[in-house]
C-alpha cells in the first residue's frame, strides 16, 4: 500500500517534474525499497544512467525470461562494468516452465494470444509480482508514444494493478529522440540490437527488426494484432 494519499501523489507530480527530480524524489522516500526495472532498451539505459549519478547503491532489476537476445546479455555487462552496479536478476519458476513447455512445446507462444499471455505471464508477470511484493515503489522507462494504452500514464502514479505501491515513469514524455541524445551526450552503452532495426526489444524469439516508417513497436509479437500487444507488466489505462 502506498504511504501517500491520491492527493497528495497530485501535489508530489506538480512539483517535481524533470526525470532526475522525479528519480530523486523516489530515493528520498523510498529508498532502499524503491528498484528500476530495466529490460535494457534505450530508454531503460538512460535511466539508469540518472539513477545511478544521483546514488550510485540505487537498485535496478531485470526480469531474465531465459529467451533474451544475446545482445541483452552484453549491454547488461556493460552497464555493470561500466557504473560498477550489480544488477538483481529474476527468473521464471522452473516448475512453471517444466509443465507450459511439456504441455505447449518450446515455441507455444506462436500458436494463439492465450500462449503468448501464457508465456509471458509465467516468464515476466510472476517474476516481476514476486519482485515487486518486495518493494515500495518501482521505475520504469515507459514512454507514452509507445502505446495507446501509455498515452495516460504519468510520472508519479499509485500502481493500482501493484497493490497501490508507488510507480516512477521519469521519462514518460520523452521522445525516441530525445531518448537517443541523452544516450549519445552522455556515452551510456545501448543494446547493439538499436543499430539493427530493433526500436523496441523484448525477447528474441517474440522481438523482429522493423522497416523504416514502421511503427516503433511493430516488431513485438509482430503476428498479433496491435491491440493485443502488452504482456501485462504495465496497466491499461483505458480499462
Ligand atoms: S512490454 O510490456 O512491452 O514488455 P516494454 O518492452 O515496452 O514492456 O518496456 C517498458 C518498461 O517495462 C521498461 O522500460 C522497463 O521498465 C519494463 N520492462 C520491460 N521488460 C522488462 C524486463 N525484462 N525486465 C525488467 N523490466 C522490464
Ligand atoms: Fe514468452 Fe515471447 Fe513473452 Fe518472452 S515475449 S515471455 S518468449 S511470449
Amino acid at each position: 500500500m502506498s504511504k501517500f494519499t491520491a492527493e497528495e501523489i497530485v501535489d508530489i507530480n506538480n512539483k517535481f517534474k524533470t526525470p532526475e527530480e522525479v528519480l530523486k524524489w523516489g530515493l528520498d522516500n523510498l529508498h532502499p525499497k524503491l528498484a528500476l526495472a530495466s529490460s535494457f532498451g534505450a530508454e531503460d539505459v538512460v535511466v539508469i544512467d540518472m539513477l545511478l549519478k544521483l546514488n550510485p547503491k540505487a537498485r535496478i532489476f531485470s526480469l531474465d525470461t531465459g529467451r533474451l537476445n544475446q545482445e541483452t546479455y552484453d549491454v547488461m555487462d556493460e552497464i555493470r562494468k561500466k557504473y560498477n552496479t550489480d544488477i538483481e536478476i529474476t527468473f521464471p519458476d522452473a516448475h512453471e516452465v517444466i509443465e507450459m513447455v511439456q504441455v505447449n512445446g518450446m515455441n507455444l507462444f506462436y500458436d494463439s494470444p492465450e500462449n503468448r499471455k501464457l508465456c509471458c505471464g509465467i516468464r515476466k508477470v510472476h517474476p516481476l509480482n514476486k519482485m515487486l511484493g518486495t518493494l515500495d515503489g518501482w521505475i520504469t522507462g515507459l514512454r507514452s508514444d509507445q502505446t495507446q494504452n501509455r498515452g495516460n500514464t504519468i510520472k508519479i502514479e499509485i500502481d493500482e494493478q501493484h497493490n497501490s505501491m508507488i510507480k516512477l515513469n521519469p521519462i514518460i514524455d520523452w521522445t525516441w529522440e530525445q531518448t537517443w541524445d541523452y544516450i549519445k551526450a552522455n556515452n551510456i552503452p545501448y543494446n547493439k540490437l538499436h543499430d539493427k532495426g530493433f526500436p523496441s526489444i523484448g525477447c528474441e524469439p517474440c522481438t523482429r527488426a522493423v522497416k523504416p516508417g514502421e511503427d516503433l513497436r511493430a516488431g513485438r509479437w509482430w503476428w498479433e494484432n496491435d491491440s493485443e500487444k502488452e504482456c501485462g507488466l504495465h496497466m491499461d489505462h483505458k480499462k
